[in-house]
């Protein structure tokens, strides 16, 4: 699907924007003008009210150039932001995408705190995220279920400044696109092996990456990463991926650890069987290192930046380690592991070791699905945020609300890390009752962060991927990408501007 600016011209759809109260914006204004006033009285008609989403879809009214008309509701304009515009051009390709029509036209207006180019770039940034497809695996669409829309037009006065913001942007489309593939992969296709192939491919970009495989794992002391992968038939990988784009090339980079579990069934300590399939998504966080790296080379950040990513398949076998067992980390601590289905800390707490070992990064932040209590605490609304350093939580919290990838905090402190003490070895992964699950799951990678290191931990069980129901126009499949724009944004607010 094609992206053009334009000051004039027609098309099969055009969408305009309409505000709480049912009133029609400047563009919307002058095509009602050209229809004779027929919008207004369609809009009335349909009992539109402006209410965010609301869409009043109406036929080829006289006058103009268009087939259809699409008003969209932003609602309350003060409330209105970057994401309001991502959104409503969002719907509008939602209603066209299959619809028959070959063009829409978006005709964005500036917003009390939009300024028109900043609209007409989220106008191309919502349309691109709304077309997102996963069709790898459907070989028998009817023509009538398959994209007809061949091209966005953004039609505004001086597009120069929108578009050339929108050019940018596609770097971190190509970085959500990138991480919403990966955890849409059924878990045939992606294991760990396969996975680090598909990040080989970023050296094309000027990623250097580094595949290890376990011979050298071991090598490492790297025994809880080992401990989830030995169950399965798939060798674990662990993949370094560095992006050296600042100035200075010694300054110390940024570190993105990122869980990648291709697939959990709990291992011994198996999961229930209703719903097993979804944690083919339990890549999330991987996925979305993976993504933010893609994005920051695509976009030439200046910025240095490393991402790992451990990938194990956690199975149960004759050959999977049991409830009981006692493994080494790199860091020399040793660990009981009481449940295979805890499975993500054990892997992190490898990954952020050898991340902070062989990059002595500036900070560290880490992503992960890691508990499915995040998902009763904040349901799939917020990822949950923890960090023992101030100024890393409120870069995160901000560079969250820009881009509309929500986070919440939540505590760490020393009565929570004492719920994994155990007699028997220097921790226990997993609390001896079951509470405050989230929580005991950051404290215990914590414990894996050297004195001194910013850190911070983003639970994405709740937001990695969606349930079926849910209605996000600008994340219109399973798979969100979510983290990949909360990074970059971080990433460019921190380093680059
Ligand atoms: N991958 C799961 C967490 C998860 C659950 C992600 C639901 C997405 C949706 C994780 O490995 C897990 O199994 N966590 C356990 C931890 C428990 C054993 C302490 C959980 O949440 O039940
Ligand atoms: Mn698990
Ligand atoms: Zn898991």
């Amino acid at each position: 699907m094609d992206i053009r600016f334009v000051t004039a011209g027609g098309g099969d759809v055009v969408a305009v924007m309409a505000t709480e109260a049912g009133e029609l914006l400047d563009a919307g204004k002058a095509l009602d003008a050209a229809a004779n006033g027929r919008i207004a009285k369609a809009m009335k008609a349909a009992r539109f009210t402006g209410a965010a989403g609301q869409v009043a879809d109406i036929l080829a009214p006289e006058g103009i150039d268009f087939g259809r008309v699409l008003v969209i509701g932003l609602g309350k304009p003060d409330a209105a932001n970057g994401m309001t515009v991502e959104r409503w051009a969002g719907h509008a390709v939602k209603r066209t995408l299959t619809s028959g029509a070959e063009k829409l036209v978006l005709q964005p207006d500036a917003l009390p705190t939009v300024s028109k180019a900043e609209a007409g770039a989220h106008a191309a940034m919502g349309a691109r995220l709304a077309a997102y497809r996963f069709d790898t695996y459907k070989t028998k669409l009817k023509p009538e279920q398959k994209p007809t829309l061949q091209a966005v037009e953004i039609m505004m006065d001086g597009t120069a400044a929108a578009k050339a913001r929108a050019e940018k942007d596609s770097a971190i489309v190509e970085g959500v696109f990138f991480a919403r593939d990966l955890v849409s992969e059924p878990p045939n296709v992606l294991y760990p092996e396969s996975f680090a192939e598909r990040l080989r491919d970023l050296e094309t970009l000027g990623v250097e990456v580094d595949l290890i495989e376990p011979a050298q794992m071991e090598r490492l002391g790297m025994g809880a990463l080992l401990g989830v992968a030995q169950g399965s038939a798939h060798p674990a990988r662990l993949v370094a991926m560095k992006w050296n784009g600042a100035a200075t090339k010694k300054g110390k980079p940024l570190a993105l650890v990122g869980k990648g579990v291709t697939f959990d069934t709990g291992g011994i300590s198996l999961k229930p069987g209703a719903g097993m399939d979804e944690m083919k998504g339990d890549m999330g966080g991987a996925a979305a290192v993976a993504g933010v790296m893609k994005a920051v080379a695509l976009r030439k950040a200046k910025a240095n930046v490393v991402g790992v990513v451990a990938l194990v398949e956690n199975m149960p076998g004759a050959n999977a380690q049991r409830p009981g067992d006692i493994v080494n980390t790199m860091s020399g601590q040793t660990i009981e592991v009481l449940n295979t289905d805890a499975e993500g800390r054990l892997i992190l707490a490898d990954a952020v070791w050898y991340a902070q070992d062989k990059f002595d990064p500036a900070a560290v932040i880490d992503l992960a699905t890691l508990t499915g209590a995040v998902i009763v605490a904040l349901g799939h609304e917020h990822a949950g945020l923890f960090s023992s350093d101030e100024d890393l939580a409120h870069a995160i919290t901000a560079a969250a609300q820009t881009e509309g990838e929500s986070v919440w905090r939540l505590p760490l402190s020393p009565a929570y890390d004492k719920l994994i003490d155990t007699p028997n070895a220097d921790m226990k992964n997993i609390a001896g009752k079951p509470m405050a699950g989230s929580i005991v799951g950051a404290q215990f990678i914590k414990r894996f962060i050297k004195e001194g290191v910013p850190w911070a931990h983003l639970d994405i069980a709740g937001t990695a991927w969606k349930p079926a129901p849910y209605e996000d126009p600008i994340s219109p499949t399973w798979a969100t990408g979510y983290g990949v724009r909360l990074l970059n944004r971080l990433i460019a607010n921190r380093y680059e501007d």
